[in-house]
């Protein structure tokens, strides 16, 4: 029979075992672009020894700290909550700190790049002024005439549950930077504006509705959307973006949301 200590000294060699890094060499392929040493982008290699149960925004923090200093990306709550580092890896729109490495084959290089049809600042970073200005176009908040009321504003289950999928959007811009319609044309709302409509036309409480289904339905509004479900497949939240567009078309066609 093991003695106290020895069964300490097993568990600590358990855990030990249990997080050694089983690290392998990956080529990470960045496009940079820096407008103050050049107008054009280019990619560069990086190649670094890493745990492929790592994730994405692991490697970008390894070879900004020990290789090199000036590559720029966004990210702040590193767990799919706050929506900043959307980027396309390996040709797809993803988060940075929900991609493990060993997911996306890293036996090749992995290609890593910003995020299209928005003006890339630097590096991985875009300028976001024009998406939120979409969100800020359909007045994303409840919108009530009359008094105030004196309690809360009571909504049933089934009321809840008619936008409950579109409350879980965190505003990365995954769906609306693969949408093809926006690369063309910069001026389309975006998945992500319609999906916040979405979210206060279908809420019982809001009296927006109106006004917000007649925003949309602008030669740039959801009547340019043309269902092919890249949205869907990049929304890193798994939002039928698609079919929150078309509930807003339809709620338009038959003014009944
Ligand atoms: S709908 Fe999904 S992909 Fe689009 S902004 Fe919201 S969370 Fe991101
Ligand atoms: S850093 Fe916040 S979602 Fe990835």
């Amino acid at each position: 029979m093991s003695t106290p200590t020895l069964d300490k000294h097993s568990a600590a060699l358990d855990a030990a075992e249990n997080t050694a890094s089983h690290a392998i060499k990956v080529t990470f392929r960045i496009r940079r672009f820096n407008p103050e040493v050049s107008e054009e982008a280019s990619w560069q290699d990086f190649e670094l020894d890493i745990d492929p149960k790592e994730r994405v925004l692991d490697a970008l923090h390894k070879i900004k700290w020990e290789q090199d200093g000036t590559l720029t990306f966004r990210r702040s709550c590193a767990h799919g909550i706050c929506g900043s580092d959307a980027m396309r890896i390996n040709g797809k729109n993803r988060l940075a700190c929900k991609t493990l490495i060993k997911d996306i084959n890293p036996q090749k290089p992995i290609t890593v790049e910003a995020i299209k049809g928005l003006t890339v600042l630097k590096d991985l970073v875009v300028d976001m002024e024009p998406f939120f200005q979409a969100y800020r176009d359909v007045m994303p908040f409840l919108i009530t005439k009359g008094n105030e009321p004196t309690r809360e504003r009571l909504q049933t289950a089934e009321d809840r549950e008619r936008f409950d999928d579109t409350t879980k959007c965190i505003l990365c811009a995954a769906c609306t930077s693969s949408c093809p319609v926006f690369w063309n044309d910069g001026q389309y709302f975006g998945p992500a504006a319609i999906v916040n409509a979405h979210r206060f036309i279908f809420d019982s409480r809001d009296e927006g509705g109106e006004q917000r289904l007649e925003i949309l339905n602008d030669k740039d509004g959801v009547w340019r959307c043309r269902t092919t479900f890249n949205c869907t497949d990049a929304c890193p939240r798994g939002i039928e973006v698609t079919k929150a567009i078309q509930e807003v078309k339809r709620a338009l066609i038959t003014r009944r949301f």
